[in-house]
């Protein structure tokens, strides 16, 4: 087996010679027809590029950056860049773009995505986990208290942003359920979590950024200093530049205890419009409410491989079972109030006093008091669960979008009501929660519905290597019935493989989003997995 994979120490620096065979300059779309699998027209070679990071071409490095969480996609790049500096990262696009033969570049960031995202066929992955300083004294993590910001890596878990903030009594304020994934990859997506509805997703929550173009310059940018690229970054699906670090808003940390609901609805109508209640007192009400809002839709089939659900007693969950059983569906309002042992005497007075205009079911009113820590990092545990049985590693077809309140009962009817409810083994959580627009910034890259309030629906589920393709059916199904029904959502973590669905996709911000790749990644170069641009180069080789 041959390796040649190349460490430097300290002074020593690595040769590197890229020879790809086709060239191009001009940017494209992606393509109406690929040509079959044989986009190896591209191949590296070493040529001297100083640098001290690590450039691998092992067959081990090359198929572990060949694939992604999701297990459905798989495209083997031509080398692995493991950097040790933001300025290797510039180096290697810089060379890219620069050369007569230019390669694409990814930039990997926990590799959680589903589709392919993050791989880059006969281009340069670049593994940012080398980067990875953590907390415990890494310069990659740094906390301004004064100003409430903390600098962080993109490269950065959030679990290791929490865990270093709070050594200050400090915290981001927006979330993602799972906190192993990197600042870069979420603000690359958007950031969605029960938090969203009070701060925005946490694109919406960052001051400042640094960013590796795709013509290989380092740029400081914020909402003052390169505007531009700083909203095309956030949400930007890695098409712009690779965050090499992301000035995060911070509060102090909720004083350790959070209490924590659940609320079971056998009514739909009585669910949602429960959910945005709780989500506008603040605005509308001008009253305290909670400080997350989430829910859930709980299948007949089965509760109990749900990585989510280590929450119910066990007597708790039969009855709940129960109910799913006689209902098709039931659905659970999840919400969660953060609070200090010395407001503890009035925690009680004021969870009830949102409680008792609620419409759940009497009696299945439940909750727990954990943690701040053991809140936000609640998915951990089943993760950790699910890999114990073997059930974490195998292909996740996926399937999250952004629906319009005014058409989210239609959309309970056609899919959970109907596409789902023959779903014999369906394993995995289905969210539902719903959210506000205004707090998006419609500079930004992402695109949500064109809405006040639209709900995240993430169909999470697991499948095995037999069914996952019947899952991939289902989804099919249920985007066709949204079409069908003119819905108008967005996915979100979008995937497309035509121009036509891209331009349906980002509509009025089409023409923006392209401008906007011309400018700074002009070769396309950037995040090829997303599959939105292909360059010439590329185009050509698969030809
Ligand atoms: C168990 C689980 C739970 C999840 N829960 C949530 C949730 O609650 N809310 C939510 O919003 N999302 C959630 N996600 C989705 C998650 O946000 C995406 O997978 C996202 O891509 C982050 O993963 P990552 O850091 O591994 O990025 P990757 O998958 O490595 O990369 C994602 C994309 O961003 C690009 N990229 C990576 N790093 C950078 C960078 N530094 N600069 C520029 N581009 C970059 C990549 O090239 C790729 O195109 C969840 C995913 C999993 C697996
Ligand atoms: C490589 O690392 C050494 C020691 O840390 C440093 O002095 C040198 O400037 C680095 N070289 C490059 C090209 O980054
Ligand atoms: C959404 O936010 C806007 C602006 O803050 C506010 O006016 C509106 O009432 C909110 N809507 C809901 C349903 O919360
Ligand atoms: C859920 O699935 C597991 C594993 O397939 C099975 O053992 C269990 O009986 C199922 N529970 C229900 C309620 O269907
Ligand atoms: C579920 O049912 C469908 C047909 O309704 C079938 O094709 C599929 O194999 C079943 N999956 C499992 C895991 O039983």
């Amino acid at each position: 087996m041959r390796t040649s994979s190349i460490s430097s120490s300290s002074s020593l620096s690595v040769v590197v010679v890229v020879v790809v065979f086709l060239v191009g300059s001009l940017l494209s779309i992606v393509g109406q027809h690929k040509a079959p699998g044989h986009a190896a027209a591209v191949s590296l070679q070493l040529q001297s590029l100083q640098m001290n990071s690590t450039i691998s071409v092992d067959p081990e490095s090359l198929d572990r950056a060949s694939t992604d969480f999701g297990m459905l996609a798989r495209a083997v790049p031509a080398a692995v860049l493991r950097p040790s500096s933001d300025r290797d990262i510039a180096a290697l696009v810089e060379f890219s773009y620069s050369s007569a033969r230019p390669f694409s570049v990814a930039a990997r960031g926990h590799g959680h995505s589903v589709r392919g995202q993050a791989l880059a066929a006969d281009g340069v992955v670049v593994e940012m986990a080398s980067l990875r300083g953590g907390g415990g004294g890494g310069e990659r993590i740094r906390v301004c208290r004064e100003l409430g910001y903390v600098d962080a890596g993109g490269e950065e878990l959030w679990i290791d942003v929490l865990e270093e903030t709070m050594k200050h009594g400090l915290a981001p304020r927006s979330w993602t359920d799972y906190l192993y994934l990197t600042v870069g990859g979420t603000l690359s997506n958007a950031g969605l979590s029960g938090q969203s509805f009070l701060y925005g997703p946490q694109i919406s929550n960052v001051y400042q950024l640094d960013v590796v173009t795709g013509t290989g310059q380092i740029v400081t940018c914020s909402e003052k200093q390169e505007p531009d690229l700083f909203f095309a970054v956030l949400g930007g699906l890695g098409q712009f530049g690779i965050i090499t670090r992301a000035r995060i808003a911070i509060e102090p940390a909720p004083a350790m205890v959070v209490r924590w609901i659940r609320l079971i609805y056998a009514d739909f109508r009585a669910f949602t419009s429960d959910q945005e209640r709780l989500i506008s007192l603040e605005e509308k009400e001008k009253m305290k409410g909670f400080n997350y809002v989430e829910g859930s839709v709980i299948m007949a089939s089965n509760l109990t491989y749900n990585w989510r659900s280590s929450f119910y007693a066990q007597e708790d969950t039969s009855r709940i079972s129960g109910l799913a059983a006689q209902y098709g569906a039931v659905y659970c309002l999840e919400a969660a109030m953060y609070y200090d042992y010395s407001t503890a005497p009035s925690i009680n007075q004021e969870v009830e006093l949102l409680l008792k205009d609620l419409n759940f079911i009497p009696g299945f009113q439940f909750k727990n008091d954990v943690t701040y820590m053991h809140f936000l990092n609640r998915v951990r545990e089943g993760e950790l669960k699910l890999h114990s049985r073997g059930l974490w590693d195998v292909p996740h077809p996926w399937l999250n979008i952004l629906v319009p309140s005014s058409r989210i009962l239609d959309f309970d009817q056609g899919v959970f009501k109907t596409i789902l409810k023959q779903n014999n083994n369906s394993v995995g959580p289905i969210l539902i929660y719903a959210t506000n627009r205004s707090k998006w910034d419609q500079r930004m890259s992402a695109v949500v519905p064109d809405e006040q309030v639209f709900y995240s629906v993430g169909l999470l589920r697991s499948g095995t290597v037999d069914d996952w393709k019947y899952l991939e059916e289902q989804n099919k199904e249920i985007l066709r019935f949204c079409d069908e029904a003119a819905m108008s959502y967005k996915q979100y973590l979008p995937h497309y493989t035509n121009k036509a669905d891209w331009m349906k996709h980002f509509g009025h911000k089409w023409d923006l989003f392209v401008e906007r790749k011309m400018r700074y990644d002009p070769k396309a170069l950037l995040s090829p997995g997303q599959r939105i641009f292909v360059s010439s180069f590329a185009q050509r080789a698969s030809m």
